[in-house]
This record gives structure tokens, C-alpha cells and sequence, in this order.
């Protein structure tokens, strides 16, 4: 859950580097680091802390070259301390990498460094090992001592290596973790994710597993898991580099929250023909292929799995295919129902959540139909899926998220409405009446937005509490999950969600006088239900805020506090419903002073088990 930047040109490689470690902060954000080879040296300059603390240590104009690699960092093994930073060095000093993932052998592997070699270890790292394995195996040709030292390692990553032998280079490794590779014009780049590139360049290489990348100042080699140099095709990136700026909000989290009327609208205009027509691009399902399913599963972790549980309401509603949804690191170790006759649906907002990854390869091996809903382009989870549903939120680099949860609902509530429709279970003067109404949503989402004032006087009534607690039924319920993920996530307030019918079997014990409670209630058929539980927690004193439709005015009657949004068909409130919730998670957390886009211990992909 690291970031790495490399650089081989002609320009200040420090200055490139540093400003793509910046685009990288959401991976990884505890100590970072940038080794340049200059004049045929190696130097390392790294240290605790965030970006800009590098950038104090590197401020001097001597350390400089036109070589360099770069590394923001979220610790798995070693504390986040100077020396435990990246990049690390062989011990003469003449290699050095940065490394995004886990080298699982590697304890192993130390010790037959220390016994054989002696070598000396300086960090509590796995990554040292790489280096001092390229060292020993160095005799004058780099690509194969990096060949050599990869045969040596086992587990995940992606490593960007600089030798001062060869100091006219920069090599790059592929397995598991994501990397990229970007084409300049007499200069080249390496990332690990798009965002740090989109300053210099919009053609790049999506590195397959298992390849390794040789970079001059005008060349890029891809050689694959056989060592034979594969031609790819160039990705022509579509992201312009304002949509990794936050264009004058103050936190990522605020911009991508209000971009989500425009991301859903990208997402949902793709797949509607002017005549209401579904046409999912990058699906290949067929009528005889649906109706073949006798199961769905949809798989993810976090917010990617909340959004699966809605996925199970509508696709159960509008399709009528059973669907069990499951977290990505449960899954992949139980003994799931998989066939061939499941339909096994991943969503990742950046396609490289190593569980969900491993769930997906689980699920393919037992030969389901894998089908994913991905944000990040070309990104893991999307290459191994035998179809892929693209979110069209662009790129999120807040942690905490939020546009690409409203744009896998879309694809939720679509998937849902084309199976039904190629099964003929959904009767065409329903789906067109469902498709308008889903057209309707961002205008809808717009003026949900425009409550925010009234969202921070909540919020700031709230936000010294150190416990909250959502409720809702149906679907409310499942977004009460998201919304108290958010919260938690980003406030550190210990905030808790529970289907409101089970309050009395438990939880209820935990209201006292004050506590907060955020009651959804936008299920119409179930508002009179919510109404009583909204009752059952004010007897024991909580203070609700409550959220429902227009058009259910009674529950000032019962609430502290009322958000209503807009009326919509029952099926798709959580679009509007979350919203709230998100801006009310934001604010709370802006008045407690928390560091919004980047929440301790956290990272925005977790690429490790
Ligand atoms: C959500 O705000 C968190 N960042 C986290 O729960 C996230 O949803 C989870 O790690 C899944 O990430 P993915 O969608 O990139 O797979």
C-alpha cells in the first residue's frame, strides 16, 4: 500500500519525482524517500513523516539528477522510522530500490544473505533483502541480477530499481502490485498509479504480472515472465491532471463528494442508449448466459461491499437470481458454492485490493463467470475479470470513498435492470419507468447537496460525541453501514450500524441520554416501522437525526434533527441517502481537526493480505 515514482530524462528527476509521490499520498502517507544517481553515484535521501518533510531534506540544489526513484510508504514490515523508509541500498551502495508489497520469504531469505554473504542488515524491512540480493548477483548486467534476485523472492510487488554502474537505466518488476510504465519524449517514468504521471504524459504501458521493465532516456523494454521482449499496446490515459487537483476545495474528500451528480451521470449516460436502451459496454453476457446463473456472488471489502449489499436487493429484486454477498477475505478462505453457473461479481474502486484480487482467482479456478466493477482502468481486478463494468467517477484519491460508491450503485441498479430485462422477468413498462428514474438521480443528487449548511449545524451539534449509531431497514440499512464507515474512518468517533429491527435484540442497550442516532427512513413501505423503532431509542434518550423522502414530513415529528431528500423510487434512495451522510462524516471530522484525505492507519488500496 505504497506509492513509487521513477524517472529517467533529462529534467530534475528530484523535482518530478517528489511532485508524483504527491499524487501517490492516498497509497501511503508514513515516511517516503528518493535515491538519484548522480554522477554515477548513488544517494539516498529519506525520512519519517509526510512528502513534505522530503522535500526539506532534499531542498538543497546539489542533490539532483536526471535518474531517480521515489517512494511513499504504508509500513507492513518495520515501524515508519527513517532507516525502515525506502529507497534501500546494497551495502556498497551501488543499487538501490523502492518496493510496493510484501516479499513473504523474506525472513528467509536474510538469514542466507546474513550466513552466506554477510550481509549486514540497517532496517526491520523486507525490502532491504532485494537490494543486497540484486548486489550479490551483479556481474556487469543488471536486468539479469534483477532477474536472478526475483527468482530468489516470494510474495508481492512491484520494485523499481537504479544501479550506479549502469547509471544510464532504471529497471522495473512486476507481481501483484500494480505498475505502470509511462512513454515521455526523451524521457520515461514508472508509477504505480496513474495520477503521478498525468502532469507529463498520457500514453502508458499497463504492466502485466510477472514482467519486467527495462527504461532508457528513450526506450521502454517489457520483457515478460519467459525473460522475451513482448511488444504492448500504448493505454492512452483520458484522465486530464486537474482531476488529481483539488481544484480549490479543501479536502479531496469535499470535491469527490461533489462530483458525484456528474460521475453517475458519465457512468449511467455510457450505457443508456437515447432511447432508454441498456447497453453495458465490456459485458458480454448473453441472454443464454444469465439465464444459465443460478447464483450470484458479489464479493469486495469496505465501501466496494457495502455498495454489493445493495447490489443483492435490486439484482434479487429485478432479476431474480439469488445473491450472497461476502467480504473478499472471508470468502476466499471458506468453501464457497462456486460453479460454473455463478455469476461472481468483484467491485474495487481501485482494482488492486489484494483480497478481493485472491477472492476473484478463487472464484475463477472453481470456473464462476467473473465479472468485475472497477473504477481504476486497466487496473488488476480488471485485467483477470472475463468482463468489466468501468465506474466512470474518474480518479478518487481521497481515502475515505465516496463518487465511486454512488458509481457502483449505478452499476448495481443496471446490472440489475439488463439481466432482469434479457431474462424477461422485468416487464419493459417497469424498466423504462425504472431507467427514468434513475436518469433523474444526479439533478436529484444536486439539490441533496445543496443542504450542506444545514448538514454542518448537524455536524457541529455532534461532533464532540464519542459514539454514534445508524439505523435503517431494507436498503437503509445497508447504507447505514456505509454511512457509519465513513464516519468512523475519517473521525475516529466509535460509530456503529444496525438493522433497526434488531436494536431491541441488543444494541439498544448502548443508547443513553444524548446519544446520537442517525435514523434513515426513505423505505417508503417501511417508513411506519422505522417511525417506532425511531421511538424505541428516543424513550432511552438519544438525540435523531433522521433522513427520509419529501414526502414523509412526520418524522419531524419524532427526529432532533431531519435531512430530507428528494422523492425517488424506494430502490434508489441510497444514492441520495448517502450523500448526507458522507457530508455529515466530513464535517464532523473538519471540526474534530482530522487529516481528512489521508486518516491515520489507513491507505486508499490495500494491496497486502
Ligand atoms: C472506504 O472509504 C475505504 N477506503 C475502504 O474501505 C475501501 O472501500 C476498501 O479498501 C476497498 O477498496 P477498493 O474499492 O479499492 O477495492
Amino acid at each position: 500500500m505504497c506509492g513509487i515514482v521513477g524517472y529517467i530524462g533529462n529534467n530534475s528527476a528530484k523535482e518530478i519525482i517528489i511532485d508524483g509521490l504527491k499524487k501517490l499520498e492516498y497509497r501511503g502517507y508514513d515516511s517516503a524517500g528518493i535515491a538519484l544517481n548522480c554522477n554515477e553515484s548513488i544517494e539516498i535521501r529519506k525520512c519519517r513523516g509526510r512528502i513534505s518533510n522530503l522535500e526539506a531534506a532534499t531542498a538543497d540544489k546539489e542533490f539532483d539528477g536526471s535518474v531517480g526513484i521515489g517512494h511513499t510508504r504504508w509500513a507492513t514490515h518495520g515501524s515508519p522510522t527513517d532507516e525502515n523508509a525506502h529507497p534501500h541500498a546494497s551495502m556498497d551502495g551501488s543499487i538501490a530500490v523502492v518496493h510496493n508489497g510484501i516479499i513473504e520469504n523474506y525472513t528467509e531469505l536474510k538469514e542466507w544473505l546474513t550466513k552466506e554473504y554477510g550481509v549486514v542488515f540497517r532496517s526491520a524491512t523486507d525490502t532491504e533483502v532485494i537490494a543486497h540480493l540484486i548486489n550479490i548477483y551483479y556481474d556487469g548486467d543488471l536486468l539479469d541480477a534483477v532477474y536472478r534476485a526475483v527468482d530468489k523472492m516470494r510474495g508481492a510487488y512491484a520494485i523499481g530499481v537504479v544501479c550506479s554502474h549502469e547509471p544510464d537505466k532504471l529497471i522495473a518488476v512486476r507481481k501483484d502490485s500494480p505498475l505502470i510504465a509511462g512513454i515521455g519524449d526523451g524521457c520515461n517514468f514508472i508509477a504505480s498509479d496513474i495520477p503521478a504521471l498525468l502532469k507529463h504524459v498520457r500514453q502508458i504501458y499497463l504492466i502485466e504480472n510477472n514482467e519486467t521493465v527495462v527504461l532508457t532516456r528513450d526506450r521502454v523494454q517489457i520483457y515478460n515472465q519467459d525473460r522475451k521482449e513482448v511488444k504492448r499496446d500504448v493505454f492512452h490515459v483520458t484522465w486530464d491532471a486537474a482531476s488529481a487537483e483539488k481544484e480549490g476545495y479543501e479536502h479531496f474528500m469535499l470535491k469527490e463528494i461533489y462530483e458525484q451528480p456528474k460521475a453517475i451521470e458519465e457512468t449511467l449516460n455510457r450505457r443508456l442508449s437515447p432511447d432508454g436502451e441498456i447497453c453495458l459496454d465490456g459485458i458480454r453476457l448473453t441472454k443464454q448466459d444469465i439465464e444459465a446463473f443460478t447464483k450470484v456472488y458479489i464479493v469486495a471489502c469496505g465501501t466496494a461491499y457495502h455498495a454489493g449489499l445493495i447490489g443483492k436487493y435490486v439484482i434479487e429484486k429485478f432479476a431474480r437470481i439469488p445473491v450472497e454477498v461476502d467480504v473478499a477475505s472471508e470468502f476466499r478462505y471458506r468453501e464457497p458454492f462456486v460453479d460454473d453457473k455463478t455469476l461472481f461479481i468483484a467491485i474495487s474502486q481501485s482494482g488492486e485490493t489484494l483480497d478481493t484480487l485472491a477472492a476473484l482467482r478463487e472464484a475463477k479456478a472453481r470456473g464462476a463467470r467473473v465479472l468485475s466493477v472497477v473504477n481504476v482502468v486497466g487496473s488488476s481486478v480488471a485485467r483477470e475479470s472475463d468482463d468489466v463494468f468501468y465506474t466512470w467517477a474518474g480518479p478518487e484519491i481521497a481515502v475515505a470513498s465516496t463518487k465511486a460508491y454512488t458509481t457502483q450503485l449505478i452499476c448495481m441498479y443496471l446490472l440489475a435492470l439488463y439481466m432482469g430485462s434479457e431474462k424477461g422477468c422485468l416487464e419493459p413498462e417497469l424498466r423504462d419507468e425504472l431507467v427514468a428514474g434513475l436518469s433523474e438521480l444526479p439533478d436529484k443528487l444536486k439539490s441533496v447537496l445543496r443542504r450542506d449548511s444545514e448538514i454542518q449545524e448537524i455536524a457541529r451539534q455532534l461532533y464532540m460525541k464519542t459514539q454514534t449509531f445508524f439505523i435503517g431497514r431494507g436498503t437503509d440499512s445497508a447504507v447505514s453501514y456505509e454511512g457509519s464507515l465513513k464516519l468512523k474512518e475519517i473521525s475516529y468517533i466509535n460509530s456503529f450500524a444496525v438493522a433497526a429491527g434488531e436494536l431491541k435484540h441488543g444494541t439498544i442497550a448502548l443508547i443513553d441520554e444524548g446519544t446520537p442516532v442517525v435514523a434513515l427512513a426513505t423505505q417508503s413501505r417501511l417508513f411506519e416501522k422505522m417511525l417506532s423503532n425511531i421511538e424505541e431509542v428516543k424513550a432511552r434518550g438519544a438525540f435523531v437525526v433522521g433522513v427520509a423522502q419529501e414526502n414523509c414530513r412526520r418524522l419531524e415529528e419524532q427526529a432532533d434533527r431531519t435531512i430530507f431528500i428528494p422523492d425517488c423510487r424506494d430502490e434508489f434512495t441510497p444514492i441520495l441517502a448517502v450523500a448526507p451522510l458522507q457530508l455529515f462524516a466530513y464535517h464532523v471530522a473538519r471540526l474534530r481537526g482530522c487529516d481528512i484525505d489521508k486518516p491515520k492507519n489507513l491507505a486508499k488500496s490495500v494491496t497486502v493480505e
